[in-house]
């Protein structure tokens, strides 16, 4: 569910008309909701209220302070990839006692800087960096919390570029080697407290089987590492998936009434109902670290389409968005849907949506019906509230868009859109 549909002919988001933000504030634009994002973290909160737990909000999904601020509002802890993530939790008023450090690379300044703040974890990717991680608390005379991601070797049947649960791929340390590194941590690396263990298998499943076969899987090694090491969390990560496909009517609750159970794409209390049992008694706090399902559908690209070009071979809708601006579909043949801010009649053409950057790899869509829209008209990219702006780069010279919050019936400017200035700032 969001607060994304169609008001009075016009496509709102919550009870702020679209077509008026595209108007007074220029494309391409970001919009978020901010209702939709209190109510994705709540359901979850919920969901897994039979468990002592906490949602750490995986920061890269969306890290626009404004929406930081409102996540730390509601309790939300973060889980974060590098120290200017960090920087932005504590920017906008979140607990750093609350933060997970996440990723396989950090350096001797991000390290110290998360030490000195005083982190939870950090969820640390090899026995080199856990060496790495003593040294550097040694070195400031700080012991360092932390946990090792395990890799279970399990299938999340997701794209390639965000499967990570597989022991081929970069993330974690093999399932069979866990428990002799704990062994050694506790014996050899004095300025480390092992405090819990990590996993995360991918990010967009859209089936509760892998999180199922994954969490069975790594139970006995967890409660060995409680018995052995006194280790107090799990996290269990994040990559619950979202409705890309039917995105615009998933936001009804008629739509997820009228699904048939199989049908149905993972939900929240779906996730719930499958994971609480299997973690209500391991006497663990359980960690989350979902990204995708607060953020994903709580927001959209709004773009404005500036002229359509008839070819022997397909028509182009050509918008004024880039694979700059939203770059999953070029990087993981990302769907999604392309909707007008002007409630269409029935009339669908077959057409390429496309952008103004130099590559033919600059598209939203090809060969999709949609609707015929025309120059002039705004048109939104549905489901980009999680890695979009945050991957958005100023390929070919091209200004960061703008970032809005609507609460309700207020739009607030979160992000200014980037002036020729600011695209040349720091440049000598
Ligand atoms: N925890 C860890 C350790 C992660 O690496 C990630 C995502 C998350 C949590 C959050 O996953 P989520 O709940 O959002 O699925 N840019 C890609 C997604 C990359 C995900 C990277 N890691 C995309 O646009 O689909």
């Amino acid at each position: 569910m969001h607060g994304f549909a169609y008001k009075n002919g016009s496509l709102h988001c919550e009870d702020v008309d679209l077509q008026s933000l595209a108007d007074e504030h220029g494309t391409p634009l970001y919009v978020y909701s901010a209702g939709t994002l209190r109510d994705h973290y709540t359901r979850l909160d919920q969901a897994m209220a039979g468990v002592d737990h906490e949602v750490a909000y995986a920061v890269k999904a969306n890290s626009n302070l404004s929406v930081l601020r409102l996540l730390a509002g509601l309790g939300a802890g973060f889980d974060i990839v590098s120290g200017g993530e960090l920087f932005r939790v504590i920017k906008a008023g979140g607990d750093p006692a609350k933060c997970t450090f996440a990723g396989v690379g950090k350096t001797r300044g991000e390290i110290e800087y998360a030490l000195r703040q005083g982190i939870y974890s950090f969820n640390v990717e090899s026995e080199e960096e856990l060496r790495f991680l003593n040294q550097v608390a040694g070195d400031l005379g700080l012991t360092a919390p932390a946990a090792v991601r395990v890799n279970p070797n399990v299938d999340a049947k997701t794209h390639k570029y965000i499967s990570t649960g597989k022991s081929e791929n970069k993330f974690g340390v093999d399932f069979e080697l866990i428990e002799g590194l704990y062994a050694r941590a506790a014996a050899e690396l004095p300025h480390v407290k092992l405090r819990g263990l990590q996993m995360h298998i991918g990010s967009q499943l859209t089936s509760i089987q892998p999180f199922i076969e994954a969490v069975e899987k790594v139970t006995p090694l967890v409660l060995s590492l409680k018995e052995k090491h006194g280790i107090e969390f799990w996290s269990i990560g994040g990559g619950i998936g979202i409705v890309y496909h039917d995105s615009l009517a998933a936001g009804s609750v008629d739509w997820w009434d009228e699904k048939s159970e199989q049908e149905r794409p993972l939900t929240l209390s779906q996730y719930g109902q499958a994971l609480v049992p299997r973690l209500k008694d391991l006497g663990l706090k359980i960690l989350l670290e979902p990204g995708r399902a607060i953020a994903g559908n709580a927001g959209v690209l709004l773009t404005r389409c500036l002229f359509e070009k008839k070819g022997t071979a397909k028509t182009f809708k050509i918008v004024d968005a880039g694979m700059n601006d939203l770059i999953r579909p070029a990087l993981y043949e990302g769907h999604h849907e392309i909707v007008p801010v002007t409630e269409p009649g029935d009339t669908r053409v077959s057409v390429d949506v496309v952008g103004p950057i130099c590559e033919s790899g600059d598209f939203f869509c090809q060969n999709r019906e949609l609707p015929d829209f025309q120059p002039g008209e705004g048109v939104a990219l549905m489901s980009c509230g999680a890695y979009g702006f945050v991957m958005a780069s100023n390929y070919n010279t091209r200004p960061l868009p703008a970032e809005i919050l609507v609460d309700g019936a207020t739009a607030t400017v979160v992000r200014q859109r980037q002036t020729l200035d600011d695209l040349v700032a720091g440049e000598l």
